[in-house]
């Protein structure tokens, strides 16, 4: 079978307007004088450890994993150690660090090394990719701490130099914007000095260019950025869009009638498919968001009371707040004493249970816990 060559991405293509080499000589100036030069990883090119240190640093911060590295490195000094070893020792020497996917591909990723590249990391940054655990930018690290490749990295903090430097609006983890990022990493990549570089800009997006309280007085792109000069600092890079979530109100009766209340089986299908549940009034209706839950049409109410009997005291319970993982129900339940039942047989999907059983009963956790605390 022939290989689908993939379309060149949009992500690939060097936009000429981008070009500047001012920018990468400004960092690397700084990375000389005020960058980092001493932390573990860096004493060393050999790309075993790069590598190493390169999966550690993905989402954990550098005084984290300083000691994981080190413990690391003693159990394991060379990529043969580590394919050959268990699993069960890997995941025990990670055991702190979490995020533990990082774990488990380490490990594959030191074995595939073993097996197809004689422990050798390759150089080229496509090749490194295609490993497990190494994404785009993680490749482009490694091999230019490791090799001197030329290759751009964008992780998350260099995201936010570029969005504030270059005012970037739109959130930055969006596939358009995250073009438009991986661009502009490319054009302004250094004709020398990579190592440098590469390091200069994780320097300032972890030490100044924080992602609260920005240390522009310091930082050696101030003149050139955009956020700085129109005081935008805080509100770039644009925050993850919150997810709508769907929010829906249900109207629920509690029939209490001798020590007993008046449940109801849930269709099969559905929320709560198959648990009893309290008898709900016409479905639930969907709400605007943050629209305060609308009142009980009391002529509906009445009407469903009536079908099982006749009411006493009632009382509006406090509203319930359940979130689904596509929608949050608010519950508002009312509680009614019935004096008097019906003698006429109701649908068979309702049953009488006795208060005292309600913790062992097969209801919702929102429902139960209504239920309980009456
Ligand atoms: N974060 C990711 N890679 C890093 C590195 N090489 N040095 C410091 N922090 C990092
Ligand atoms: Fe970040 Fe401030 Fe430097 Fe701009 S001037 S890159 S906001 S530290």
């Amino acid at each position: 079978m022939k290989r689908r060559i993939p379309a060149a991405s949009a992500a690939h293509f060097i936009h000429p307007d981008y070009v500047d080499p001012s920018f990468s000589e400004a960092v690397i100036t700084w990375q000389k004088q005020h960058g980092r030069h001493h932390l573990p990883w860096q004493q060393s090119r050999e790309a075993y450890r790069v590598w190493l240190s390169e999966i550690m640093l993905q989402q954990t911060q550098v005084t984290a994993v300083i000691p994981y590295y080190e413990k690391f490195l003693n159990s394991f000094p060379t990529v043969f150690d580590l394919a050959a070893a268990s699993s069960e020792s890997v995941m025990a020497h990670w055991s702190g660090l979490g995020y533990y996917t990082r774990a488990r591909n380490l490990h594959q990723c030191a074995k595939k090394v073993v097996e197809l590249y004689q422990g050798h990391f390759p150089a080229d940054p496509l090749l490194l990719e295609q490993l497990p655990g190494i994404g785009r930018s993680t490749a482009a690290a490694i091999t230019a701490f490791s090799y001197g490749t030329n290759a751009a990295i964008l992780d998350g903090n260099v995201k936010r130099v570029f969005a504030r430097v270059f005012g970037i609006a739109g959130y930055p983890g969006s596939k358009p914007v995250e073009d438009d990022l991986w661009q502009r990493a490319m054009a302004l990549l250094p004709e020398q000095g990579i190592e440098a570089y590469t390091q200069g800009l994780m320097d300032l997006g972890a030490t100044l260019c924080t992602r609260s309280s920005p240390s522009c007085l310091r930082c050696p792109l101030q003149a050139r950025c955009v956020a700085h000069a129109e005081n935008r600092t805080a509100e770039l890079p644009t925050r993850k869009p919150k997810k709508q979530i769907k929010e829906k109100q249900a109207v629920m009766l509690v029939l209490i009638h001798q020590g007993q209340v008046l449940l109801e089986r849930r269709p099969d299908r559905g929320i709560w498919g198959g648990l009893l549940s309290l008898p709900e009034m016409a479905g639930m209706t969907a709400l605007e968001t943050d629209q305060a839950p609308d009142a009980i049409d009391a002529q509906a109410l009445h009407t469903m009371i009536d079908q099982f009997g006749v009411p006493g005291e009632q009382r509006l319970l406090p509203d319930i707040e359940h979130v689904f993982t596509h929608f949050k129900l608010h519950i508002r339940a009312v509680l009614v004493a019935l004096t008097q039942l019906h003698s006429h047989p109701v649908d068979d999907r309702y049953v009488w249970m006795p208060l005292s059983g309600m913790a062992e009963a097969a209801l919702p956790a929102p429902i139960k816990t209504l239920l309980l605390s009456l």
